[in-house]
């Protein structure tokens, strides 16, 4: 697929149909997380099929119980984790994080250049992800990527304009391109 194709019509997709997905395209997805721009590779992960894991997967709130339904009903959740044991300061506020946001959009557009759905899930309970998925003291989830075959094809957000986003030179220089 060409690039700006992949990177302009990917969208999040929430409903997947029943078909499972297969290991080789796991694993491409995989590979494309291992080429993205790293610092410490403190990435890690977890793919999970399980159905009782992915429903605690799809908890975010302790509370009250709520759920994101997409994340139990997709096929595939690959939970991206950063081990941050050892980790300096800026490790921990910076890098670990950025190295693993651009994991994330290589496993994205990967995906969809495979034609599968996707999603960026952020919203999650933190304890239940990591006692479910037994990570050890200081191996903190990210985020929760749902995949499978895509059953919509996913709604356009409206965005801000390129323009009320960019700066020239130092803040408040604005000029239209
Ligand atoms: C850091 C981050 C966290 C997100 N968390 C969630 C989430 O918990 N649940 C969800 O359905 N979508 C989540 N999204 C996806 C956004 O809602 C989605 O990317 C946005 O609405 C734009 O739509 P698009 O991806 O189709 O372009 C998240 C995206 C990012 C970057």
């Amino acid at each position: 697929m060409e690039l700006d194709q992949a990177i302009r019509g990917r969208r999040s997709i929430r409903k997947y149909t029943d078909r499972d997905v297969e290991d080789d395209k796991i694993k491409a997805l995989l590979e494309a997380a291992y080429w993205a721009p790293r610092v410490n590779e403190r990435w890690v992960f977890i793919v999970v099929r399980d159905p009782e894991t992915k429903k605690v997967l799809s908890r975010y709130d302790a509370e009250s119980g709520r759920t994101q339904p997409h994340v139990a009903n997709a096929p595939v959740d690959i939970v991206v984790c950063t081990d941050l044991r050892g980790a300096s300061e800026r490790d921990r506020r910076l890098y670990a994080m950025q190295e693993a946001s651009a994991a994330i959009q290589n496993i994205l557009l990967k995906a969809y250049d495979l034609g599968l759905g996707s999603c960026w899930n952020g919203s999650f309970d933190d304890d239940a992800v990591k006692n479910v998925l037994g990570l050890p003291e200081g191996v903190e989830p990210i985020a929760i990527i749902s995949l499978g075959y895509p059953a919509e094809s996913g709604r356009g957000i409206r965005r801000k304009k390129l323009e009320e986003i960019v700066h020239w030179e130092r803040w408040g220089n604005r000029r239209p391109f």
